[in-house]
């Protein structure tokens, strides 16, 4: 098996050398192989979040080392640490982070117009994302006119879009009903069969159940 995440030592602290400065990870360290279908829980303040914004390369640490697919982050250029973000990883935020007055295939064609390798046909590669996530009959439909589930689908499609190796998703069921939120992880559970690696953040006890292996985080800590 490949080694896709390696994480030793992580030590995050937000605000560093300030009156709020604030050690939210405290040496963290966990190994992550390509194809896994990892569940991330722990209380609301543990870390999940800040775990997860090191592993899509949209925050940094202090501390520690963090390499994927054999590569130190830390020893990559700005420009590949971009291309790294925009082409293997796919990250779902926490509140979605959708461009409210733009259409679902809009906010889809996003990641695709910051790449940058020359893409072509965009717009039907987007089209085809929202197809995977079952919403593409609401290309055309402005952000702010779909319900929290469609809203989901449309930030999974725009996280799919590029193809990424690695998919990471920060309470992508938290604010759905039930049925709404077994239908949104049928659609991780098949994207992680096609071999992508997929790690979700949640709350949820029947999301985690679902999930190959549960990472539990404790005040900065991996607990179990
Ligand atoms: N930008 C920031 N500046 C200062 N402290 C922060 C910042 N972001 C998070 N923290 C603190 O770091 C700790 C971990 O936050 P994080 O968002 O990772 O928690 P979480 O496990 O995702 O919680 P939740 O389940 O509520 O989303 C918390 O105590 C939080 O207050
Ligand atoms: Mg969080």
């Amino acid at each position: 098996m490949i080694i896709m995440i390696k994480l030793e030592n992580i030590v995050k602290i937000y605000n560093p050398k300030k009156a709020n400065e604030f050690e939210a990870l405290h040496g963290v360290s966990a190994e992550i192989q390509d194809g896994e279908l990892v569940a991330v829980v722990g209380k609301s303040g543990a870390g999940k979040s800040t775990l997860l914004h090191i592993l899509a390369c949209i925050d940094n640490y202090q501390e520690g080392e963090y390499s994927i697919d054999g590569t130190l982050v830390k020893n990559l250029s700005e420009r590949q640490y971009a291309n790294i973000r925009n082409e293997k990883i796919g990250m779902i935020m926490q509140d979605f982070a959708l461009v409210e007055d733009f259409t679902a295939l809009e906010n889809v064609l996003i990641p695709l117009n910051f790449s940058k390798k020359r893409i072509k046909n965009k717009k039907e590669k987007a089209l085809t994302a929202l197809k995977a996530v079952g919403i593409e009959e609401l290309a055309k439909k402005p952000c702010n006119k779909l319900s929290g589930g469609q809203k989901q689908r449309v930030a999974i499609a725009r996280a799919i879009v590029n193809e990424p190796s690695m998919i990471l998703a920060d309470e992508p069921t938290g604010a759905l009903d039930s049925r709404t939120s077994a239908e949104i992880m049928e659609l991780f559970k098949s994207l992680n069969q096609q071999g992508r690696t997929v790690i979700i953040v949640t709350h949820d006890p029947k999301i985690a159940e679902q999930c190959g292996r549960i990472i539990e985080i404790s005040d900065g800590e991996i607990v179990s």
